[in-house]
């Protein structure tokens, strides 16, 4: 039989923008109050970008930081893909900036809009190149800067989000801790509970659908609240049962950070217990497709994620978009 080449994380960096925006901000700007908040979603606080800061800029901060974890340059990196729905224009792709501003001469790349879920999409292509053979050395980046389409006058949707972004290097594994398995799952028919309709092909910027506020997120939030319960646990229990595992061994379990009720929700239904859960919702709010590189890192500064490790991670995004991956910690 061939020699099967598997694929591992060997660094990790992330990074937010310095502003914050806290509960109390918030109730200075809309209806509501931090007790809601923070009980109805787990959040505290936000991390924002100062105008004129794009998603490129936190994507390249957060990969030079895992560069020079590996004590790489970006001149080694031969592949970046990159997650998003907010990149810095239509075109180019967010990922051409950053191999710009990373001097990644010999990289190629290209974004992948999978909304929450595009930092998990984005990975799943990083490693299936590494295990292909046809690259050793790939930059997975998930990315969103979420204060840019996010209607400051909405109490629904603005106390959710914030901005963010986390950074993988994936490398052929050099022991047994590396990526076991995928699974993926895309629902179209849920597109229209969480979309911002405004900017495309179809509804093209005009003075109108500036009025009519089609260039900020619109959202079912109950219909995204009980889809995200149900298809976290489900992608998760399938993952986990075709390899042979349950959600009792799991070490650690890395969810999309899009409410603390719906991570509670999914990890009981799983069986799993509150110490095996990393929640880092209440400093960064939903940054998209940055929370499961944010989540990856609170656990390692908590002492939380060691080599070896079984690790969970899922996500559920606009689409819908659904994502687990399974893999055992290498660096
Ligand atoms: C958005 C979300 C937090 C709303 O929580 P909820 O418990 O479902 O709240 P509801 O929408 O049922 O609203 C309950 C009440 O709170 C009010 N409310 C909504 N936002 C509020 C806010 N920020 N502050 C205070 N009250 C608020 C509503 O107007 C409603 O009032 P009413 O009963 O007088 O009509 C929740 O639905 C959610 O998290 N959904 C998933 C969203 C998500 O994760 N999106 C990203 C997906 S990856």
């Amino acid at each position: 039989m061939a020699n099967l080449v598997r694929a591992k994380i060997s660094a990790l960096g992330t990074y937010v923008p310095p502003r914050l925006l806290t509960n109390e901000d918030l109730e200075k700007m809309v209806e509501t109050n931090s007790q809601w908040i923070m009980e109805r979603t787990g959040i505290k606080q936000r991390h924002i970008v100062d105008k004129g800061v794009g998603t490129s800029h936190l994507a390249t901060e957060a990969a030079k930081k895992a560069l020079a974890e590996r004590g790489m340059s970006g001149s080694e990196i031969e592949a970046i893909f990159l997650g998003t729905v907010t990149p810095d224009m239509s075109f180019p792709a967010t990922a051409c900036l950053v191999q710009n501003n990373l001097g990644a001469k010999g990289a190629w790349g290209y974004d992948i809009s999978a909304a929450c879920s595009g930092f998990v999409y984005a990975l799943q292509t990083g490693v299936k190149f590494v295990e292909s053979g046809a690259h050793k050395r790939v930059l997975v980046i998930g990315a969103d800067v979420m204060s840019s389409i996010i209607d400051y006058t909405d109490r629904a949707t603005c106390v959710i989000f914030g901005d963010g972004a986390g950074a993988v290097i994936v490398e052929p594994a050099t022991d047994e801790n590396y990526f076991m398995d995928f699974v993926h799952e895309v629902d179209g028919s849920g597109g229209c509970f969480l979309n911002m309709p405004g900017g495309g092909s179809l509804h093209p910027a005009s003075h109108e659908t500036v009025d009519k506020k089609m260039h900020f997120v619109h959202q079912d939030g109950q219909q995204v609240f009980k889809y995200a319960v149900r298809k976290m646990a489900e992608a998760s229990e399938r993952v986990l049962e075709r390899n042979g595992f349950k959600g009792t061994d799991v070490d650690l379990f890395v969810p999309h950070q899009a409410n603390k009720r719906i991570i509670m929700s999914a990890a009981d239904r799983l069986g799993m217990k509150e110490d095996k859960i990393i929640i880092n919702i209440d400093m960064f709010g939903n940054t998209t497709a940055g929370t499961i590189p944010l989540a990856l890192d609170s656990a390692r500064q908590q002492g939380r994620l060691k080599k070896g490790d079984l690790v969970l991670i899922a996500s559920v995004g606009a689409g819908f978009t659904v994502g687990a991956a399974l893999l055992r910690w290498a660096c």
